[in-house]
């Protein structure tokens, strides 16, 4: 596996490896690396001759009040993982590589991004999205993978490869949980045992909507009265946004369309903000 930190070495590994008519899987990552990242990184593997996962804690999609300074960073044992995950490449450049000096443009996408995150972190999907296609230029991958855990971002950066016709492939990885049921995320490490236990009460919400809906029940106010009241339990947890919305268009949906329709959570549990959804 090599570790590359210069965009210029990185473009030219790439073109490289396109002249060899090689398939490059890209997998973009904040590090911090935990088995759901993991699991994009084998999918990715699967799918391509070449894997490369980029390791960026990437500044322009925090809110000033947010976490950046203290996002968890340790990229020694990210190699380790990616490594042995089947990466070939880390790309991991500095801000200064991505953003130099007096760096301008920014890439908005103007609707799927402006619901449920879009509202408490309004500027947060134009800096998911400014890396982004940053990362597809410089790599310029077939296919590029996302976890369904971030099902907003996913729909987000579908919707601007269509409308920029960015021709890579995105392929979206499946949730990987805690035997409890907690989503894994770098935020995780964040929660105390206490807050670890109220937070069950989010997948918990989800799992007994999902189950709702097998039974019979797609009136979504019906569904969120349900989890609201699972979430309302806990004196930890305070709901952000729950809505049942069109997984490619983030719009609120009244009726859940099995296959089309996702139950998103955002919740503080204390100080610490965690998300999670389930397709219905
Ligand atoms: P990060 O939070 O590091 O997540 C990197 C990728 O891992 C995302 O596609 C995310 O959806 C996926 N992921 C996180 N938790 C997961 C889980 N429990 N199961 C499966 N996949 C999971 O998302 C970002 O970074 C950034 O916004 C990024 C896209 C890299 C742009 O900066």
């Amino acid at each position: 596996m090599q570790k590359v930190t210069s965009v210029t070495e990185m473009r030219t590994l790439a073109e490289e490896l396109r002249s060899k008519d090689q398939i490059i899987g890209l997998v973009p990552t904040m590090g911090a690396l935990h088995e759901g990242h993991l699991s994009l990184i084998r999918q990715a593997a699967e799918q391509a001759d070449t894997v490369v996962v980029s390791i960026f804690v990437n500044p322009t999609q925090f809110g000033p009040s947010e976490d950046f300074s203290k996002y968890p960073r340790d990229l020694e044992a990210d190699l380790k993982r990616c490594e042995e995950a089947g990466a070939d490449i880390v790309f991991a450049p500095t801000v200064e590589e991505i953003y130099p000096k007096g760096y301008s443009t920014f890439v908005t996408e103007e609707f799927v991004g402006k619901p449920l995150e879009g509202v408490s972190r309004p500027t947060h999907f134009r800096g998911v999205t400014t890396v982004v296609a940053i990362l597809f230029n410089i790599v310029r991958p077939d296919l590029a993978v996302f976890g369904q855990k971030d099902a907003q971002q996913v729909a987000v950066i579908r919707k601007m490869v269509q409308d920029l016709q960015f021709t890579v492939d995105i392929v979206t990885a499946p949730t990987l949980r805690e035997t409890e049921g907690l989503a894994l995320s770098s935020r995780n490490r964040y929660l105390s045992n206490n807050q670890r236990l109220e937070s069950l009460a989010i997948s918990e919400a989800l799992r007994y909507a999902k189950g709702m809906v097998e039974k019979g029940e797609l009136r979504s106010d019906r569904l969120i009265a349900e989890a609201t009241h699972i979430l309302g339990e806990k004196r930890r947890v305070r709901i952000i946004y729950i809505s049942v919305v069109d997984r490619t268009t983030m719009e609120a949906m009244r009726e859940v369309v099995p296959g089309q329709s996702l139950l998103a959570i955002a919740a503080w549990v204390d100080e610490v903000r965690l998300i999670d959804n389930v397709l219905l």
